[in-house]
């Protein structure tokens, strides 16, 4: 493998170092989600960075600060006026002093303080003196993240160049559903380490597609796949935390399109293959969808209807375009161009001559048969084939066979 720290594994943030040195200023927004701030305090140690901890009043009605401050082995700040630390260490300074400002949790009364330039305590003066880059890690209810005036809010930070990790989707601690949970910290350590240009892909654009395309038979009908998205979803992600710019070209996947990517959503394989070329150039390119090899050529303008006579309609269909071939054998291609092979049978053997036929680098090939489970399962068990033969890899999680991919593409663009 070769990429030392990099070779992630199981364990996204095993012993790399990739905050060495680093300085971040934590400032812990009051939400229940205060607690995994603790989490993150250990994560970014862990890769190396240290934390210097703001807390707000409201953080501190979740996390004391006896437990921050001892984790983070630092002072815990926490009132403008408090006198000794102005004649420590004034709020300018700690703005300054930081390579990077985290807001995790950031809540919605936080991320509107910053979107209109308060600064009523400490966290909101902080955040409008700092001369850094500033992240923040959304965590709110449903509601409130989906509400209109944090919908502005987070356009204004945007604007103003915060960056922005999640919020995850899942079930709240308020017993709702959906969007507003924050980023785990591990994603939060990873954004945190492309912030700061760290992670062995920064600087690098890789494209990615996923999912299922659909093809129309008819304005209410169309003929797709069982793809889920799973596995290009979390091979963006693994990109992403290696510090990648990723494009995420999507057919309609039953999975969520990730934060932190750029996301170009599409139906069809003539969209999807338009949405790859305009995304081009790129150092490498990674083909997960499952693109529809046919589409219906008559496709109907109008919903068919039954005429009463007992025939079906007859469907008449068009190869698609291949878009790996194209993107392969294209004027703009990437320097590493990764396709996937889904096989039944002989998956070795035929995902080798799909490697050839197609003009790509390497083929993660796995065997789809309905037995293995895998087409819209959880877990992949893949085989790598290069110009170097065939690697097999044990069966394992979506997310570990995406890292193991995204540690061999850093591996090869480095
Ligand atoms: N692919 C593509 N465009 C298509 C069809 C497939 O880009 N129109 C890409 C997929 O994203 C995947 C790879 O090609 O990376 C393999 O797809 P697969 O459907 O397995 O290959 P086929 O060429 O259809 O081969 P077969 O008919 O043997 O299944």
């Amino acid at each position: 493998m070769g990429l030392g720290p990099y070779c992630l594994g199981g364990n996204l943030l095993g012993g790399l170092a990739m905050l060495a040195g680093k300085r971040i200023l934590l400032i812990i927004g009051g939400g229940i989600a205060a607690y995994k701030a603790l989490e993150l305090i250990r994560l970014i140690q862990k890769a190396g960075g240290s934390v210097v901890p703001v807390l707000t009043r409201a953080g501190a009605e979740f996390v004391t600060p006896l437990s921050v401050g001892a984790l983070a082995g630092s002072k815990v700040y926490q009132d403008l006026f408090d006198l000794t630390d102005e004649a420590e260490m004034g709020h300018i300074q700690l703005s300054r002093a930081a390579d990077l400002v985290v807001v995790a949790p950031a809540t919605a009364d936080l991320m509107a303080k910053m979107a209109s330039g308060r600064a009523d305590d400490l966290a909101s003066t902080v955040l409008l003196a700092t001369d850094k880059r500033v992240l923040v890690a959304p965590a709110m209810n449903v509601r409130m993240w989906d509400h209109p005036a944090t919908r502005r809010n987070l356009g204004v930070l945007r604007g103003d160049g915060v960056l922005v990790v999640g919020p995850d989707e899942g079930e709240m601690a308020c017993g709702e559903y959906g969007p507003g949970r924050m980023a785990e910290p591990a994603a939060i350590v990873a954004a945190i380490g492309a912030a700061l240009g760290g992670g062995p892909l920064a600087g690098r654009h890789v494209v990615v597609t996923s999912g299922p395309t659909h093809e129309p038979i008819d304005p209410v009908r169309y003929i797709a796949n069982r793809s889920s998205g799973a596995q290009g979803t979390a091979i963006a992600v693994a990109l992403r935390d290696l510090g990648a710019r990723v494009t995420f070209v999507t057919g309609p996947a039953a999975v969520p399109a990730p934060a932190g990517v750029a996301v170009v959503a599409v139906e069809t394989a003539a969209e999807m293959a338009a949405a790859v070329a305009a995304a081009l150039p790129a150092d490498a390119a990674v083909m997960a969808a499952a693109v529809a090899d046919w589409r219906v050529a008559n496709a109907s303008g109008q919903k068919l209807k039954k005429d009463g006579s007992g025939k079906a309609p007859a469907l008449e269909f068009a190869e698609n375009v291949d878009i790996l071939a194209a993107v392969s054998k294209g004027a703009m291609r990437p320097r590493l161009v990764v396709g996937f092979a889904a096989e039944t049978t002989d998956v070795v053997a035929h995902a080798t001559a799909k490697r050839v036929r197609k003009g790509c680098d390497w083929i993660v090939a796995n065997d789809v048969s309905p037995a293995t489970g895998i087409m819209g399962g959880a877990e992949n068990a893949a085989v790598l084939i290069t110009d170097g033969g065939a690697e097999a890899w044990p069966r394992m999680g979506k997310d570990a066979v995406a890292r193991k991919l995204a540690a061999k593409i850093a591996e090869a663009l480095a």
